[in-house]
């Protein structure tokens, strides 16, 4: 990609034309490079860019940037006391960047988000796509005093924490087990939980959500937008509100776990509570039953042929059989 890709973007961020020349004066570059850099931002980052002879470049949609001091605007008192937050034009993946720092004592609350990641991650080693502002990406890192075999519920905590915001701002979530929100039956966020600590100790926790807000390119499976359910809302603004949320959920959660409070809520959201779902697995045949909701640690209650059987996260994978 070219160099001077993201400065060019923010020159034309506003949706006005810019000038080749009045870009490469700005940027103390030369027009080839500009017009490069336009290559880019139109064929690498998938933005249309018009082209008109004695006007210059202009954003066919403007573009608002991810943007600290708006995203802190939003945040309530109590979650700005806790939160650090950075942003990032582009990086690898934001869980991997905190990850890295997570076991250099980094900050209890730094939250990482990228405008751009090269190397998004999914469970089970997939991948994350997402286009240049289509979305959120981000990252937190939190530290419990409870050990790592106390957290085994907290991606269910979260989704809970993500499915009160998308709720509240008009768009009929459901959860699907054990780390996914979905809109009309489709992919609309993920969430990806790393930890970084031993069994018995404090731990660090890495919590990475995607979401997307509009299309985020090319994905194998069916996606949901929240744009596809009429939910207009400024990047910056969604993400203050999802960091309140989970400040309330994960203070919540340090104290009690995944307690009943949060377990029922978590089943009146599921996609599949009382539902046949297929289970597969890594290895070895897949097993059907019924969902019958999830346990305190945070296991996936199944009603088999064999009696009722809890199913850890691992290496499981959820399908309907609708
Ligand atoms: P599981 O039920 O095992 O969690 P999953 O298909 O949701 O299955 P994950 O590892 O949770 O798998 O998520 C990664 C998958 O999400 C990718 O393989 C891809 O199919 C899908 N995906 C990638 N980017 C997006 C996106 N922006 N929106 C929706 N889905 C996406
Ligand atoms: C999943 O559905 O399996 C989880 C997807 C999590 C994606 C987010 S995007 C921000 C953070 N950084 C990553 O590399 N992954 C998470």
């Amino acid at each position: 990609m070219s160099e001077h890709a993201f400065a060019v973007l923010r020159q034309l961020s506003n949706g006005g034309f810019h000038s080749g020349e009045a870009i490469a004066q700005q940027l103390g570059c030369s027009r080839t490079l500009v017009w490069q850099a336009v290559n880019s931002i139109q064929q690498e980052l998938g933005l249309t860019v018009f082209s008109v002879r004695g006007r210059g470049y202009k954003l066919a949609t403007p573009f608002h940037w991810l943007d600290v001091a708006s995203i802190r605007s939003g945040l309530s008192i109590e979650a700005a006391e806790v939160f650090t937050l950075a942003v990032a034009e582009r990086t690898d993946s934001t869980n991997s960047q905190l990850m890295a720092r997570a076991s250099n004592g980094v900050l209890h609350g730094l939250v990482l988000a990228a405008e751009l990641q090269s190397a998004g991650r999914g469970r089970l080693g997939r991948c994350w796509q997402a286009k240049l502002g289509s979305g959120l990406t981000f990252s937190l890192l939190w530290r419990f005093e409870r050990g790592m075999a106390e957290l085994a519920g907290l991606s269910l905590a979260v989704g809970v924490a993500l499915a009160r915001v998308l709720r509240r701002l008009g768009a009929p979530i459901t959860l699907k087990w054990p780390n996914d929100v979905l809109l009309n039956h489709s992919k609309l966020a993920g969430i990806l939980i790393e930890l970084s600590g031993d069994a018995l100790g404090p731990t660090a926790v890495v919590i990475g959500i995607g979401l997307n807000v509009d299309q985020p390119g090319e994905i194998d499976q069916a996606v949901a937008t929240l744009s596809s359910a009429n939910v207009t809302i400024n990047r910056n603004d969604l993400l203050a509100a999802i960091l309140n949320e989970l400040h309330l959920v994960l203070s919540h959660f340090n104290l009690y776990g995944f307690n009943a409070t949060l377990r029922q809520e978590w089943n009146q959201l599921s996609a599949h509570l009382d539902s046949t779902v297929n289970l597969s697995f890594a290895r070895g045949e897949p097993i059907s039953g019924i969902a019958r909701g999830v346990a305190e640690n945070g296991a996936l209650l199944l009603e088999t042929s064999q009696g009722l059987r809890a199913f850890h996260a691992g290496e499981v994978s959820l399908r309907s059989t609708a």
